[in-house]
């Protein structure tokens, strides 16, 4: 790994991306979660894992026999998470996400405008797991050219409803390197709030699959989920996942916080060189070269 630059001290904000426990603490009932996922999961009478995820938990029973081995059940593992963050986007939170998370943090937003004064205009960027396009108009004001794609059907109609101008493709981050005409094509790109999605498994895949898509010294933004110490451990929604260390599953999310010279050492291996680095908003952003 390369040594990091500069590094900019911790900025304290409102966290994105996922609702956080607070003092709005809520007691929902199963159906009322389910009307308005937005409340607080961190309730005894919240839902269980299995409403929170689209019907599906981890059953060690079928999803694995005397003969499976350790990688085939962590592959369908993570195979039915990534099943599961499908659904939960198009059933759950495309509807009301521009509503509860369609603002800019303040670290986001220094990021974004750090990455795109590396571009010139005109430059073609990919927005991988775009959502709902939240970054378009900025990136627009920037002049650039922006390519989008997610997992979720839900959310890029979102998006395609707001910017029709913006082509996307509906794909999942481990599989952007399977677009032939994607490779070496981008000036930059951004990969926001999402990569805490992808099991430890996937992530030499996911990352040198972003990095393909780029030309040489292009620009790439890409943010680190941390985990909040504030959190109290909820009790397991899933008990016999076959988890691993760094994996939490909770509410009837999967994230993975690797530590963070895990993620410098996947950076490095995916040829992406950290220019710029800070923490703020629940995230640790990243500016990369690639
Ligand atoms: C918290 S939202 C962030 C969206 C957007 N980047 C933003 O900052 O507003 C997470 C997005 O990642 C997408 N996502 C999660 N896992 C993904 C995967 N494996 N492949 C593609 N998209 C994924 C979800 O569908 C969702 O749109």
């Amino acid at each position: 790994m390369r040594p990091i630059v500069t590094v900019t001290p911790i900025i304290v904000g409102s966290r994105c991306g996922r609702c956080r426990h607070g003092r709005q603490r809520v007691r929902p009932a199963d159906r009322e979660y389910i009307r308005n996922p937005w409340r607080c999961r961190h309730s005894t009478q919240r839902p269980r894992a299995r409403l929170l995820a689209g019907g599906m938990t981890w059953d060690h029973d079928r999803m694995s026999s005397p003969s499976s081995s350790g990688q085939d059940v962590r592959r369908r593992f993570l195979d039915q998470r990534r099943q599961i963050n499908v659904t939960r986007m198009n059933t759950l939170f495309a509807a009301g996400y521009d509503d509860h998370w369609g603002h800019i943090n303040r670290s986001h937003a220094e990021f974004i405008g750090r990455f795109t004064t590396i571009l010139a205009p005109g430059d073609e960027i990919l927005d991988a797991a775009c959502g709902t396009g939240k970054y378009w108009p900025t990136l627009h004001r920037a002049d650039l050219r922006i390519i989008g794609v997610d997992h979720s059907e839900a959310m890029l109609e979102n998006a395609r409803a707001k910017d029709p101008t913006v082509s996307t493709q509906c794909c999942a981050l481990q599989e952007v390197a399977a677009i032939p005409e994607f490779t070496g094509r981008f000036a930059g790109l951004i990969c926001v709030d999402a990569i805490e999605n992808i099991g430890p498994e996937d992530w030499p895949r996911t990352l040198g699959g972003l990095r393909s898509t780029l030309r040489q010294s292009a620009p790439a933004y890409l943010t680190m989920e941390l985990p909040d110490p504030a959190d109290k451990p909820d009790p397991p929604d899933d008990p016999a996942a076959p988890l691993v260390n760094g994996e939490v599953l909770d509410g009837g999310a999967y994230h993975y916080y690797p530590a963070e010279t895990l993620v410098a050492e996947s950076l490095d291996s995916a040829g992406f060189r950290v220019i710029h680095a800070g923490e703020g908003d629940g995230y640790r952003h990243l500016l990369c070269i690639a």
